[in-house]
């Protein structure tokens, strides 16, 4: 089955038409007649999206979402792969938790893989699991679920596992549980930002890459969010500490203010921050010192979120607006189409050794294509990546 997009315009301006063979980029400006045309027009055609941080809720959340309305979600926002994350209930810790997850993926429309969970004593699982996700999750500081590795003791141990990703979300637990106590009850949500502040993120960040430093382990920090913790990023990789980082864009196009007129709705953890904050994010992301944008979608119901701070639980739906809200800026300051596609589509497969994703080009690797977009195949049918 040859499908062909004529009058396509790619990130880098060129103007051409693809060929799509049984969901795979086979070439672009082929000759020859196709099964199937679509016109685009002279519009961008953009790989699909690639957002490998978001919260699906199957198993156990199901009243937020499910593989279905969340894969649904991602395509309707130009999202074509997801990496799932595992606080899920029960966590996804385990073989057993993974296969249980598997196979409620399978009804997704999207291409999909998953994170393991980190425990104090899931160890073995991680390794015997490794190669069947894409990176194993550690929750230094408590958030959504029940997943928790607190203590450097143990943090250090699971680093010293070889060969693999791990994906920090980096608060410092003992901070957190300080600033609570100190404060009692209070039902403004804006303290939120002062109980998970910048010291509660910028502690925890200088741990963790000290931790990764005497272990060699790779670390991917999600969601940055203080100007501080990305300087102390800058400064590892040009220690050779083997750090990447992603920044979600409600950090991006969100600070402190939002609380005013949206309050619990915009509760997430990490927590919104200063508008100085938000600029050297920006300018972090378009130097590069971030390599990508990862949604950390989580949602919860409306219900949930019109509870008082102390119980409305954190998190923000993003799968579906993270394209729209980033193609605003296109245009504005150096921010090209080229540079989207770069830091959602290029660099995340590139980390997370999506090989076969990439960008719409064409290459070959001793004769044979390599890369296709991720795109839904025919089916709408979603395929779980592999990454052995
Ligand atoms: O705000 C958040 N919500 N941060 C997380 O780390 C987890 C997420 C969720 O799953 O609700
Ligand atoms: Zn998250």
């Amino acid at each position: 089955m040859r499908t062909r997009i004529v009058n396509a315009t790619l990130a880098n301006g060129l103007k051409t038409s693809i060929d799509i063979v049984d969901g795979k980029i086979a070439g672009l400006s082929v000759s020859g007649a196709p099964d199937k045309t679509y016109d685009a027009g002279g519009k961008y055609v953009l790989p699909g999206i690639i957002d490998t941080h978001v919260h699906f809720r199957e198993p156990g959340g199901e009243q937020k979402e499910d593989w279905t309305t969340g894969s649904h979600a991602a395509a309707a926002g130009g999202v074509t792969t997801v990496l799932d994350m595992p606080n899920t209930t029960p966590p996804t810790i385990d073989a057993g938790t993974l296969e249980q997850k598997r196979l409620l993926a399978a009804k997704s429309i999207v291409n999909y893989g998953f994170h393991l969970g980190a425990t104090a004593s899931n160890a073995g699982e991680i390794v015997k699991l490794q190669g069947k996700v894409a990176g194993v999750k550690i929750y230094v500081g408590s958030s959504t679920g029940s997943l928790l590795v607190a203590e450097d003791n143990e943090l250090r141990k699971l680093f010293s596992l070889p060969g693999i990703l791990w994906l920090v979300h980096a608060e410092d637990e003992t901070l957190i549980q300080k600033n609570m106590g100190a404060l009692g009850r209070v039902t403004d949500p804006g303290v939120h930002s002062w109980i998970r502040n910048w010291e509660v993120a910028i502690r925890a960040v200088k741990r963790v890459i000290a931790l990764a430093s005497e272990t060699g382990a790779r670390i991917h920090m999600c969601h940055i969010s203080t100007k501080e913790e990305m300087m102390l990023i800058e400064q590892a990789k040009a220690e050779r500490v083997r750090v990447t980082c992603e920044v979600s864009p409600h950090h991006l196009f969100l600070d402190e203010s939002a609380y005013a007129a949206h309050s619990a709705f915009v509760k997430v953890n990490p927590p919104l921050r200063t508008p100085e904050d938000r600029l050297a994010l920006w300018k972090g992301l378009h130097h590069g010192v971030i390599d990508i944008i990862a949604t950390d979608h989580a949602p919860h119901t409306v219900q949930e979120k019109h509870q008082p701070y102390p119980q409305a639980p954190s998190g923000i739906p993003e799968v579906q607006t993270s394209l729209p809200m980033m193609l605003q800026v296109i245009g504005k300051k150096e921010f090209t189409l080229e540079w989207l596609v770069d830091v959602m589509c290029k660099k995340p497969a590139e980390i997370f050794s999506l090989n076969h994703k990439r960008c719409i080009e064409v290459t070959f690797v001793n004769g044979n294509l390599v890369f296709d977009n991720g795109k839904i195949n025919e089916e709408n049918k979603g395929k779980e990546t592999h990454y052995e």
